[in-house]
């Protein structure tokens, strides 16, 4: 099984994570925890141009997508393909329903970018996708209390406004592969809410 996780800065998707890969591995399976972008030292390295924000210039939107994107295939490649074909779950944090929800949703890039991206490069897809969901302001406030701010948790709330109807647009697109976690609820309930869907 593939599954990723999605939503915006500071819904707690590293804790459920966590909680759900102990839960796999004791049900005896074999799992793989990962993260976009990011996942393999070349793609890392890519997470770091990424979301740097010591740079003496703009990235401009389509520098973005294409390094979100070069970080993918190397992911894929490296990481999630030759997991997924030995039998193991790989859990992703984060896939290409993020680079809809941030690069075009929230930045505006166009969908048609996004689809030949998908087309050509994006191999395998999560059989399930959960997106935990919060209002901006509750996540926003905890992603300031973990420290310093990235590039993209610099970005004001109005565009995770955007972000977050770009999920809000996918979840409705692809109802059977999305699942929705009310994020607002603590840790357990949301645990709770998972596990209930994987069940
Ligand atoms: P993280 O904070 O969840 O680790 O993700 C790093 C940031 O990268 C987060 O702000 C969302 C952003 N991102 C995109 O904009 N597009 C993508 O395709 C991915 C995977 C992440």
């Amino acid at each position: 099984m593939f599954i990723s996780f999605e939503g915006t800065e500071g819904v707690g998707k590293t804790t459920l994570i966590r909680k759900i890969y102990e839960y796999l591995v004791q049900q005896g399976q074999e799992v793989v925890l990962t993260r976009e972008p990011g996942g393999t030292p070349m793609a890392e390295q890519i997470r770091s141009l990424l979301l740097s924000v010591n740079h003496d210039e703009n990235m401009s939107n389509d520098t973005e997508l294409l390094l979100m994107y070069a970080a993918r295939a190397q992911h894929l490649q490296q990481v999630i393909v030759p997991a997924l074909l030995v039998g193991k779950t790989v859990l992703c944090d984060r896939f290409t329903d993020a680079s809809f929800a941030y690069q075009c949703a929230g930045r505006g890039l166009s969908r048609e970018k996004l689809n030949v991206l998908n087309q050509n490069f994006v191999s395998h897809m999560p059989s399930v996708t959960f997106w935990l969901d919060a209002p901006i302001e509750l996540g926003m406030s905890r992603a300031r209390e973990r420290g310093a701010l990235d590039r993209f948790e610099q970005e004001k709330v109005a565009f995770f406004e955007k972000v977050r109807a770009g999920y809000q647009e996918l979840f409705e697109q692809s109802p059977e592969r999305m699942k929705r976690l009310d994020a607002t609820q603590n840790p357990e309930q949301v645990f709770e809410q998972a596990v209930a869907y994987l069940k």
